[in-house]
């Protein structure tokens, strides 16, 4: 995608310690001297609370003019707020950003041999956003449509050719919703056929979180819909250090796509300069990625490794090294 345009990110912090990660996710792309232009926007609940807009129409417009955008994250409260919608769902829906994409890798000091790619579904299932009130029965309506299945699946076995095990688990829960993931499955199983040289099973997604937890190496490729995709992949990064070191990408088919790392605002920890920002960097190198630039995606996975190697952790790892220290010792070991 790198076709000699200047390249431009739109930088969205959001709620709490995306206040944090993002700008350090910046310091390290403004490291590797590739003549980023940087743009600014708001988005989220602080934005909602002085703008009465959680996603205003000049953030929207400000995603599509970049390149990519890094996003931090949104603080959501569990009970329903006049006027209030996630812009995190209302962006995945605007630019059909219907792909997920959350690697887990192995870290120095993890589980090792872990190298599998959650490809969730974004954009329906269980996060189709129709919900009601019916007295006293709360109904939530899960979505299951054959577009959005197929091309998931597509995506997802695409994603697994250009990985050396090229493998695909397609997980599901069509033994109990028949109709629902019964559709994901068939659409799943249809699109595999076009790929002979991609293997596959399945797993029932109950199982498959427990061989997540007994063997996630024989895990490479998972797709699966959108709740399930959440919880799975929020799973695998607890085998890696957790929330705090994982990355993850939102595209679609439009052109617009952003990038940010799986953890919340964590209102437990922010304004306290101990956030760790290595979700938010890798997810900086998947943008890279995205925009044509792999080998500085590269030289960013390799020198978060070297960090982790050094020893150099922050507190959710055991360390105590704080969210800039961090950074610029991620940027010094930038080969
Ligand atoms: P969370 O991911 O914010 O925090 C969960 C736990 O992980 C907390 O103990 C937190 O301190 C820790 N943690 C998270 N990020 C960390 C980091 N970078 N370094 C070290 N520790 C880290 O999830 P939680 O607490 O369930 O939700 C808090 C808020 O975030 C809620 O309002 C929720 O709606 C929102 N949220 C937003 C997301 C997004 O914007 N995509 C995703 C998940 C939650
Ligand atoms: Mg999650």
């Amino acid at each position: 995608m790198n076709s000699g345009q200047p390249i431009s990110v739109c930088l969205i912090p959001g709620d709490g310690v995306g206040k944090e990660v993002i700008p350090a996710a910046a310091h390290v792309l403004e490291a590797l001297k590739l003549g980023i232009a940087f743009t600014h926007a708001d988005a989220g609940w602080d934005c909602f609370q002085q703008r009465g807009n959680a996603f205003p129409e000049e953030t929207q417009a400000a995603m599509r003019a970049a390149s990519a955008t890094m996003f931090g994250a949104t603080s959501s409260p569990s009970t329903k707020v006049v006027g209030y919608a996630s812009p995190v769902l209302a962006m995945r829906k605007l630019f059909d950003l219907y792909v997920n994409l959350r690697p887990t890798v192995s870290i120095p000091g993890s589980v090792p041999g872990i190298d599998l790619l959650v490809v969730r579904e974004n954009t329906e299932g269980m996060y189709s956003g129709r919900e009601r009130r019916e007295g006293d029965t709360a109904i939530t309506e899960r979505v299951i449509t054959v577009r959005a299945s197929e091309r998931i699946a597509r995506y997802a076995f695409e994603a697994a050719r250009r990985r050396p095990r090229k493998h695909v688990t397609i997980v599901h829960k069509a033994n109990v919703l028949k109709e629902t993931d019964g559709l994901f499955r068939e659409c799943c199983l249809r699109v595999a056929a076009d790929f002979p040289d991609v293997s596959y099973d399945e797993l029932l997604v109950d199982a498959c979180a427990m061989w997540l937890v007994k063997d996630p190496r024989r895990f490479d490729v998972i797709v699966t819909t959108n709740l399930f995709g959440d919880i799975l992949s929020d799973e695998a990064a607890g085998l890696i250090g957790g929330l705090g070191v994982a990355p993850s990408a939102n595209i679609g088919a439009e052109g617009v796509a952003y990038f940010e790392p799986v953890h919340g605002s964590a209102p437990d920890i922010a304004g306290k300069g101990i956030a760790n920002p290595v979700g938010a960097i890798l997810s900086a190198a998947m943008l890279l990625d995205h925009i044509g630039c792999p080998e500085a995606a590269r030289r960013v996975e390799a020198a978060v490794s070297r960090t982790f190697a050094d020893g150099i952790l922050t507190q959710d790892l055991g360390g105590n090294t704080g969210t800039e220290a961090m950074t610029a010792a991620i940027i010094e070991r930038l080969e």
